[in-house]
């Protein structure tokens, strides 16, 4: 087992009619009670959460801030952080997925910060923010497990950019977790969460055996309960034993726990980045176009884990080097079962040159040896690109 340490300070609030809780959590942080409520294209008000909110906020000094796009833009951020300044709120509540949560965790450290913000997130010599807002969260879309953990990634359009932000300052103080959201969510919505929590548990999983055997079976229990819900709760998103399960998953599949004592990934993810600022496809639909293909790129390096997972979450037998290839055919296969298409190609016609320019954003930013091994260096990133058109 490799050495860890983790904390993770944040106050989850798991379960249904649990708003009327929001005050006094808010009071412990907000003594002036001058909040910013922030939120994304309209969903939080439609399925008529803002207004349970506002009702609970009835004594605090409320402002808000809606808009904020998936995969949230930095100008937009940037108008958000502008209104906080104005009107000197002293906390900000993300109601939304993942991108409003990662959009008011950039806030939060923006709104001290002095220079030009996007120099913190192009991480420019010396810039960062060492000072942050409080900020909790009202969940909306369980996937990307920002409601429990200090990441984000903030994009920009015109730039063709999203980067990657974090640190301790960025844990979110509560986040109240409630499944009957999952009634009210799309269909592509809702597969897109089951990969996004599938394929963060497989990046801190399919690495090479650590010893670790607590998280490597912790890994295996979200793994098999996702493939185990996903038809139904796709089928049935008012279930709300399945809508729970599949919320606690997607928590736990990255709030800090899967990480400690064993190695870890994240090439999918960084490449997969790149493939949302190009083309802006759905965050989860890139993991799902890169995991196959990167696996397959690495296979020596990752064929004994790739065997454990095939035996203990897909049930298969035989040839141990049999069984590693197998599990990457079902895993693909069960991302084409929750309807996502897996090649590059069926999302954009204008594929000529993406290895090239990944190679290069890579090569830009010194990534140069990613993945558990640090053995997937740039020939290989733009050799996986290629296999995803
Ligand atoms: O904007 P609104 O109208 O709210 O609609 C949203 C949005 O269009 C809609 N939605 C959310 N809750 C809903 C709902 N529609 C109906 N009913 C509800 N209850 O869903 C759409 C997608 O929302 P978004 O927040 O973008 O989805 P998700 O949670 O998948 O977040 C994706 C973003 O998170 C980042 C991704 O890169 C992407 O930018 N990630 C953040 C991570 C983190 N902080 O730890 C890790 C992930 O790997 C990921 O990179
Ligand atoms: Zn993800």
């Amino acid at each position: 087992m490799l050495n860890f340490e983790v904390v993770n300070p944040t106050r989850i609030v798991f379960g249904r009619d649990q708003l009327n809780r929001l005050p006094e959590l808010l009071s412990e942080f907000c003594p002036s009670k001058r909040v910013l409520i922030a939120y994304g294209g309209g969903s939080a008000e439609k399925i008529g959460l803002l207004s349970k909110i506002r009702e609970q906020l009835k004594d605090f000094h409320v402002v808000e801030f809606g808009g904020i796009e998936a995969n949230p833009q930095f100008t937009t951020l940037m108008k958000g952080v502008e209104l906080a300044r104005k009107e000197s709120v002293e906390f900000i509540l993300a109601v939304g997925g993942g991108s409003v949560i990662d959009g008011v965790k950039f806030m939060t450290g923006a709104f001290h910060y002095q220079g030009d913000a996007w120099d913190v997130l192009i991480r420019k010599e010396n810039c960062v923010f060492d000072v942050a807002l409080p900020f909790g969260v009202v969940l909306t879309l369980p996937a990307t497990g920002s409601e429990a953990n200090s990441g984000a990634v903030i994009s920009r359009d015109e730039l063709s950019e999203k980067r990657a932000m974090g640190g301790p300052l960025f844990f979110p103080k509560f986040s109240f977790c409630d499944p009957t959201v999952v009634a009210s969510l799309p269909k592509r919505q809702i597969a897109n969460g089951i990969i996004d929590a599938f394929v963060h548990t497989l990046e801190q999983y399919i690495t090479y055996p650590s010893g670790n055997i607590l998280q490597e079976r912790q890994a295996e229990a979200i793994l098999s309960t996702l493939i185990e819900i996903a038809p139904k709760v796709l089928e049935n998103p008012g279930d709300y034993t399945l809508a729970s399960n599949l919320m606690w998953s997607a928590t736990h599949a990255l709030n800090g726990n899967l990480r400690c004592g064993v190695p870890t990934d994240w090439c999918t993810h960084m490449i997969g980045h790149e493939f949302t600022a190009l083309y802006h496809i759905d965050h989860a639909r890139t993991l799902a176009i890169v995991m196959p293909r990167l696996w397959e790129n690495q296979f020596d390096n990752k064929k004994e884990k790739l065997a454990q997972y095939g035996k203990r979450v897909w049930n298969l037998s035989g040839a141990e080097v049999e069984i590693a290839r197998e599990a990457i055919v079902k895993t693909e296969e069960f991302f084409q079962s929750l309807g996502v298409d897996t090649k590059l190609s069926s999302y954009s016609g204008d594929t000529d040159h993406v290895a090239e320019i990944v190679r290069q954003r890579f090569e830009e930013r010194g990534w140069i040896a990613m993945g558990e091994r640090q053995a997937i260096g740039l020939n290989d990133i733009e050799a996986i690109v290629n296999q995803t058109i």
